[in-house]
C-alpha cells in the first residue's frame, strides 16, 4: 500500500516521472467505458508528468459547435463517429500529450490500428456499479438515455471488454482515491517503457 505522505508521493511521483519521460516517444491514449474515469485520470496524469492534455469529446465538441447529445440527435451516432475518428488522428499526430478518448472511439478499426501503431494504450477499467452510480449523475451520454442503462453498460462491456484488452497497459480504477489510481498508471507506464526500453537494446546486442 502507498502512503500518502506528501513528501513519498512526490518521490514515487518523480521516479516514475523520470522514468517515463525519459523513454515517451508517443501520445498516451486512455480507452475504457464512459464512467470509468478517463478524463479525470488522463488531466492528472498530464499535469503529474508536464504533458498537455486533450479530451477526444470536447475536441468533437469544439469542431462540430455542439454538444454530444445534439449531434447524435440532429446527425445521429455514425456522423459523430466520423468525427471523433478525425479528431483523434489529428490529436495523435499533434504529438506527445495524454489523450482521454470516448469509450467507442477504440471500437473503429482504423482507429484501434492507429492507437496500436502511433500511442501507448491505456484501459481505465472500473466495475460496472461504479460506472453506474458516476454516469447516472450527468445526462450528458446518448446512449444511457434509456430506460435500464445498466442492460446498455453491461451489452457495451461484453462487446469492447475483449478490444479494451489489448492496451499496452490496463490500470484498475476500482472505486477508491483519484490519486491511488493515478499512481497505478503512472507506475504501470514506467514498468511498460522500462521493460520495452531493455528488449529493445537487447535486441541490439
Ligand atoms: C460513448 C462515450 C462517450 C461519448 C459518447 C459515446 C461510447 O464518452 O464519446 O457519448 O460510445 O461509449 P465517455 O467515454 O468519455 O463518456
Amino acid at each position: 500500500m502507498l502512503s500518502c505522505d506528501k513528501t513519498t508521493m512526490k518521490t514515487y511521483y518523480k521516479d516514475n516521472k523520470d522514468a517515463i519521460r525519459a523513454h515517451l516517444d508517443r501520445p498516451i491514449v486512455l480507452i475504457g467505458l464512459m464512467g470509468a474515469g478517463k478524463s479525470r485520470i488522463g488531466r492528472m496524469l498530464a499535469e503529474a508528468l508536464d504533458l498537455p492534455f486533450c479530451d477526444s469529446d470536447d475536441e468533437v465538441e469544439k469542431a462540430a459547435g455542439m454538444s454530444i447529445p445534439d449531434i447524435f440527435e440532429c446527425y445521429g451516432e455514425s456522423a459523430f463517429r466520423d468525427g471523433e475518428k478525425k479528431v483523434i488522428r489529428r490529436l495523435i499526430e499533434d504529438g506527445i500529450q495524454v489523450i482521454a478518448t470516448g469509450g467507442g472511439a477504440i471500437m473503429s478499426s482504423e482507429t484501434a490500428a492507429l492507437i496500436k501503431d502511433r500511442a501507448l494504450s491505456v484501459w481505465i477499467r472500473a466495475d460496472i456499479p461504479v460506472i453506474l452510480e458516476r454516469t447516472a449523475r450527468t445526462d450528458k451520454r446518448p446512449l444511457l438515455r434509456v430506460d435500464n442503462p445498466e442492460a446498455v453498460l453491461r451489452a457495451l462491456a461484453e462487446k469492447r471488454y475483449p478490444v479494451y484488452a489489448k492496451a499496452d497497459i490496463t490500470v484498475d480504477s476500482g472505486n477508491g482515491e483519484a490519486e491511488d489510481v493515478l499512481n497505478r498508471a503512472l507506475k504501470g507506464l514506467a514498468d511498460y517503457l522500462s521493460r520495452a526500453e531493455a528488449e529493445r537494446s537487447k535486441d541490439e546486442h
